[in-house]
């Protein structure tokens, strides 16, 4: 028997906006298409001032990536795609005042709010950087680098490169966020249409949703992969090492 929530959905299905929105994702996705840098920046000014509360159920999920990412006292953090500024506070609390944090975020809309939250906490060792991934001039060899919710990076082969060409050898990569549940999965349509609303409009590709995690894999071998939320969800770790790394992909510094 249909719970309610099931048949909300599936009258939420029946909308014809809804259906041609899904048939869009599905074209895109299975075309593979690359991240839209224009759609994503034309979102993400249109949602900056609702985007802490609209995604205020990922707080707890947040915790953990930088619970992974474990920054310690002085160190360098990077924040790929910080947006608001969410993650800041706990990685402050773990790098302190003698740490540096540099956060990347080609929307200066969300960036002007986690300038806003830098302003108001009064820190003077975060650094923000308004660019993309892909061109961010990052100014420091970070010891870490934090990739949290930021689909379109984790698609596109540019930005992980730069990123990573700013780790240093020895340095941590943490990656996570929402991916489809394998679709063979008893009740995966209704939590993947949970997921594509969610994500619909964080996302300027579903191109790799399955396995969001395979071009940094490409890059650092060795990655651990975690899913969780019965495969609605994922956190991706590795440590670069210079042994490690696909030959070819690497910058000479
Ligand atoms: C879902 S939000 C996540 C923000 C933040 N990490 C958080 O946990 O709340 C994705 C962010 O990535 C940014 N973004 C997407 N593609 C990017 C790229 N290629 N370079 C830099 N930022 C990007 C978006 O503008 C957006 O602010």
């Amino acid at each position: 028997m249909l719970v309610h929530h099931q048949l909300q959905q599936l009258l939420e299905i029946a909308k014809p906006r809804t259906l041609l929105a899904a048939a869009a994702t599905v074209r895109q996705a299975v075309a593979g298409a690359a991240p839209d840098r224009g759609r994503a920046l034309e979102h993400y000014g249109a949602m900056a001032g609702s985007y802490e509360l609209r995604t205020v159920s990922g707080d707890q999920w947040r915790r953990q990536l930088v619970l992974n990412l474990a920054p310690r006292p002085g160190e360098v953090i990077l924040d790929v795609g910080c947006g608001t500024g969410r993650n800041f506070e706990p990685i402050q609390q773990r790098i302190g005042p003698g740490g540096r944090l540099i956060g990347i975020e080609q929307s200066p809309e969300m960036l002007e709010r986690a300038h806003a939250l830098v302003q108001r906490r009064g820190w003077t060792n975060v650094e923000l950087v308004c660019a993309s991934a892909e061109e961010a001039a990052i100014p420091a060899t970070a010891d870490a680098a934090l990739l949290c919710g930021v689909h379109d990076v984790m698609r596109s082969p540019a930005a992980l490169a730069n990123v990573l060409q700013h780790v240093r050898e020895g340095g941590r990569i943490v990656a996570g966020g929402a991916k489809w549940v394998p679709w063979r999965r008893s009740g995966a349509v209704s939590l993947n249409l949970s997921t594509w609303k969610l994500n619909r409009e964080c996302v300027s590709t579903f191109e790799g949703f399955q396995r969001p995690w395979s071009r940094l894999n490409a890059l650092l071998p060795g990655l651990h992969v975690e899913e969780m939320y019965f495969g609605g969800g994922y956190i991706a770790s590795a440590t670069r090492s210079s042994g490690a790394t696909r030959s070819g992909v690497w910058r000479t510094r």
